[in-house]
């Protein structure tokens, strides 16, 4: 009897200190403070800060031109649509791995590919290893790929902006999405700074509404874009850490989010086995049942069976301004693929570098 209660013991304080510790390492997952309560928390990267990029977003995008690259590139696009569809044959997630990372580039000062430099020229940390992005912000690889193929054929033409939005615009076509011709003519920037993501400029998964709408606003988008660009979750997976707490220890009351029915936790919970164990590996789970198809699949889950991964997910189905954009999407089909690549037009072209501003990089992981 003794035993079996330091068994106990020892598994509770296992499941409930030790693995939400590493779960959420650096405060990643975990509720950050509201910008108005700041108050008692000593973590400065929960303060958003001043930055001066913060309220200056300007959309370029009568800029950016359908032939850009006509004249010193003809073949960009596709070169680009024929390396995508290489790299597709052995990942499938790839359009994921693509749209998260121009997300994260274009919200962090602008679509200039910032998020793709592995060094900043003053030494300082780089966009890509803020906590911000995760740990496992995948596709920088992908466009390395296909930026070596521009460059067999364009040397030093193509900018890894462009590069990446131009796989973006293929993989839309590719998972499921009209075709369209991608607007070009982005330039990539000189350097990349984790303390300017930081800065306010990127979503955590555990904020409330609130914080979602004064960001996504902030950037230039109302709340009916954000719904719409967060149907990105319609492909790719999340972790099983980032959520963990909502199926097992909500809120700190050991016990799932109220929200989440039944049949969803169990399904949640048979992936994300082992917590509170060293046997738990933290695998992905897929956003919905397609995850490599642009579809609305992801918001007939919230509407008819009250599934979500994350909680700012979650959120959507439980704000009065957001469920009757959740509800028509869900409802009519066709119509977030529809609206989902004009939102994404717009999203390319924040703050993106033009003419002679920023350069053309030789490779995407360093400034020339
Ligand atoms: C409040 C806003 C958002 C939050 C908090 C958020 C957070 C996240 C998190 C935590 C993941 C999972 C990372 C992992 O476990 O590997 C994820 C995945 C993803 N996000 Fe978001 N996201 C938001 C909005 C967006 C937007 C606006 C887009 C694109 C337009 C986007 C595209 C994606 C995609 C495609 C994936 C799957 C990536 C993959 O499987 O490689 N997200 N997001």
């Amino acid at each position: 009897m003794k035993m079996a209660r330091i068994i106990f013991v020892t598994l509770l304080f296992f499941n409930f200190v030790i693995v939400p510790s590493i779960a959420f390492p650096a405060g990643y997952g975990l509720d950050l403070p509201n910008p108005g309560n700041q108050g008692n928390n000593n973590n400065n990267n929960d303060q958003p800060k001043e930055t001066p990029n913060n309220d200056v977003v300007s959309n370029n995008i009568a800029n950016l031109k359908q032939g850009f690259y006509s004249g010193s590139c003809p073949n960009a696009e596709k070169i680009v649509a024929d390396a995508l569809a290489e790299i597709l044959k052995t990942n499938p997630y790839a359009v994921a791995n693509l749209l998260r990372l121009q997300f994260h580039d274009c919200f962090v000062v602008g679509c200039d590919a910032s998020i793709l430099l592995d060094y900043s020229p003053t030494g300082e940390q780089v966009e890509k290893s803020s906590f911000f992005n995760g740990q496992l912000l995948k596709g920088a690889d992908i466009v390395d790929d296909i930026k070596a193929k521009l460059e067999e054929q364009c040397p030093g033409v193509v900018s890894c902006s462009d590069t990446l939005a131009f796989a973006i615009n293929e993989g839309m076509a590719l998972a499921g999405l009209p075709r369209r011709v991608p607007l070009g003519g982005r330039r990539d920037s000189v350097y990349s700074l984790a303390s300017v993501v930081e800065a306010n400029n990127l979503p955590m998964p555990s904020w409330p509404i609130e914080r979602m709408v004064e960001l996504f606003t902030r950037k230039g988008f109302t709340i009916e874009e954000m719904v719409i660009l967060i149907g990105a979750h319609s492909v790719g997976s999340v972790h099983c850490d980032i959520f963990m707490e909502r199926i097992y220890n909500f809120a700190n009351t050991r016990k799932p989010d109220p929200t989440l029915p039944g049949p969803v936790i169990t399904e949640f919970q048979q992936v994300c086995a082992n917590a509170g164990t060293p046997q738990f590996r933290n695998p992905p789970v897929n956003f919905d049942e397609t995850p490599a198809v642009l579809d609305n699949l992801f918001f007939k889950n919230m509407v008819f069976r009250n599934k979500t991964t994350m909680l700012t997910d979650s959120h959507l189905i439980n704000d009065p301004r957001t469920i009757p954009i959740v509800q028509q999407m869900a409802n009519q089909d066709g119509l977030w693929q529809q609206r989902f690549p004009e939102v994404m037009d717009k999203m390319s072209a924040m703050n993106v570098l033009t003419g002679n501003n920023g350069e053309v990089r030789k490779t995407c992981r360093s400034t020339n």
